[in-house]
Formats: C-alpha cells, structure tokens, sequence
C-alpha cells in the first residue's frame, strides 16, 4: 500500500523558507506555490495561538515598526505578531522621529536597520518601499505605499476567502467604492490572477479601478461587469462583497469627495438579495460606506478578517525573519 503522506512541519517549512531575508514590496512577487507556503503557515500560526497563545519562532527577534500614515490595524497586528512570536518592537512615527529636522528616509531606514532584523514601512509615497530596500541590508515589508500597494492586506484578504468559504477558485468577488485610490483592491485584484474568479466592479465613474488594473483583470478574463451603481443583479451574483472607504486623503480635488461620499452605501437593505454563505469584507477603517446595521449579520466577516490579518503577518514574519 502507498506510504501516508507525512506534512512537513513548521519548523522544516520555515526552514526552506523562499522568503528568508525578503524583502516583501509587491504582491507581484509571489508565486501560486509561495501563497500555498504562506497560508500553510498561516494556518499553523492560527492554531498555535489559539493552543498556547504565543510560540517562540521569533526570539529575540527585533522588528522596526515605521507608520509615516495612519495605521490601527496593521501598526497593532504586526506588533501583536512578532509578540506572539516572541519577538518585540521598535516603533517610531513620524512626529516624534528626525524626519522633522529634515532626514531623508533612506537616512531613517539606514538607522532602523541597525537596531532591528527587519522594517516593516507605511508611506504615503508610492515609490517609498522600493527607495526604502534599496537603503536597507535588512528586510522591508511594505506595509502601505501611498495608493499603490497594500501587500499584507492582500493576503490577509486571500486567507480570509479561504478560511471563511473554503476555497478562492469559482468565487464572484465584488469590489465596491473608492477603486482608484484603493490600494488594497489594487494588491487584491493582482493576487487574484493566480485564481478562477469572476471580478464586479461598481464605483462612482471618477473613482473607477486605474486602467493598467482594469486591463490585467480584462486580459485573464476576469472582469464580469463594471458600473457606476451596485445593482440587485451585482449582489445576488455576489459570494464576496469587498466593501472600500472613499480615501478622502488622497483626493486631489476635495469636492469631489464631497459629491461622492454618500453614494455606495452598503447596509441591511443591500444585502436583502445577497446570498446566505456569502461574505462581507472591508479592509477597515469605515466611514459611511458600510451600516454598522450590517456587524450582526454571520455574513459580516470584516472582524474576523482582521484576526486572520495577525495569522497572516506572523505567518510573513516567520517565513522571513526565521533563523
Ligand atoms: N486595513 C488597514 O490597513 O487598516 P489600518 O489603516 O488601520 O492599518
């Protein structure tokens, strides 16, 4: 008889780690082989925590926390992670840091990198990753650079598909809202190439996905619909409704946000049509876009979607930063 197939474990996984010593700038870089590593991980990570809370792959491991925008979610559950891992931090922000005397950030990065084993960057520029590992020996993962990326939310957002509904292939995913701006729907819809899924898109006309997007998604088929409203039709088509804020920040012309905020308003009523194993996601913060009506539904999987994230990101950390 055929031998039973014996899984490797983490520590043998995280030992032929093609990540160790990465840098993570792009979702570009990853191959279908190297997601399948990844959430294998991910998933071990998810039940260590929830068996004994913390593991100690990452002792004595130190990683640099730099967040130049806005972060709760990503700032905390990289911190969380490496914790978990039983590692720790270095954060510094920007208000506190020399930027305000005028040092560049290779010059920040140069610094971090002589303190940390690895630097996880947010930036409102859109070249910042890549200037940033050019700088650095270390590792830099790119953790938001400006409306361009959001690697780490990508892939948080693949595992959640896969925890909550099994599998990413057959699924109709729909993007809602801010697709311009959004650069968590960019990192999306680029990892979405290594799947079978059919791609919706309704946002205001001056917020539409970027053209070099739209034209990967049309050239692999994916694309189904593209509207300025979300229809019935949309939704009851809908297995994933991946609900975005309007990115007022990166308006260029603020009266356009004004125009615009009110409209894409998912609540109760949108989801009357919806199918029952259908999700709801959102990358989080929220402003309008989403009714708070919605977080009773089972539907509603933008909480637990931030639990996966922690997963997710020791998942990343091990695979990079394991000795
Ligand atoms: N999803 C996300 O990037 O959230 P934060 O901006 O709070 O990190």
């Amino acid at each position: 008889p055929p031998k039973p197939e014996v899984l490797p474990t983490l520590t043998e996984l995280l030992k032929s780690s093609p990540f160790k010593g990465k840098d993570v700038i792009s979702v570009k870089q990853f191959s279908k082989e190297e997601l399948h590593l990844l959430f294998t991980v991910a998933a071990e990570m998810r039940l260590g925590v929830e068996r004994d809370g913390c593991l100690d792959t990452l002792k004595g491991r130190v990683l640099c926390l730099m967040f130049f925008e806005p972060s709760t979610r990503t700032s905390s559950s990289f911190d969380a992670a490496i914790k978990r891992l039983g590692g720790q931090t270095l954060m510094i922000n920007e208000a506190h840091s020399s930027t305000q005397k005028g040092e560049s950030l290779a010059d920040t990065i140069r610094t971090l990198d002589q303190y940390g084993d690895a630097i996880v960057l947010r930036h409102p520029d859109n070249d910042s990753a890549g200037r940033a590992a050019k700088a650095a020996h270390g590792p830099i993962i790119n953790a938001g650079n400006g409306s361009r990326e959001h690697p780490t939310q990508g892939l948080l957002d693949l595992f959640t598909m896969r925890e909550e509904l099994g599998t990413v292939n057959g699924l109709t995913i729909t993007f809602v809202g801010d697709l311009k701006y959004g650069r968590t729907v960019h990192s999306l819809v680029e990892l979405l190439r290594h799947y079978n899924v059919q791609i919706q898109l309704a946002s205001p006309a001056a917020l539409s996905i970027p053209s070099k997007v739209r034209a990967s998604m049309q050239s692999r088929g994916q694309l189904a619909i593209e509207s300025d409203r979300l229809t019935p039709e949309m939704i009851a088509k809908t297995d994933v409704l991946y609900v975005t804020r309007l990115q007022k920040e990166r308006f260029e012309d603020p009266s356009l946000y004004e125009e615009v905020k009110d409209t894409f308003v998912v609540d109760g009523k949108t989801l009357k049509d919806a199918k029952a194993n259908m999700i709801v996601m959102h990358p989080l913060p929220r402003n309008l876009e989403l009714s708070e009506e919605v977080d009773d539904d089972p539907r509603a999987a933008y909480f637990r979607q931030m639990r996966y994230g922690m997963f997710v990101r020791m998942a990343l950390l091990a695979l990079v930063m394991a000795p």
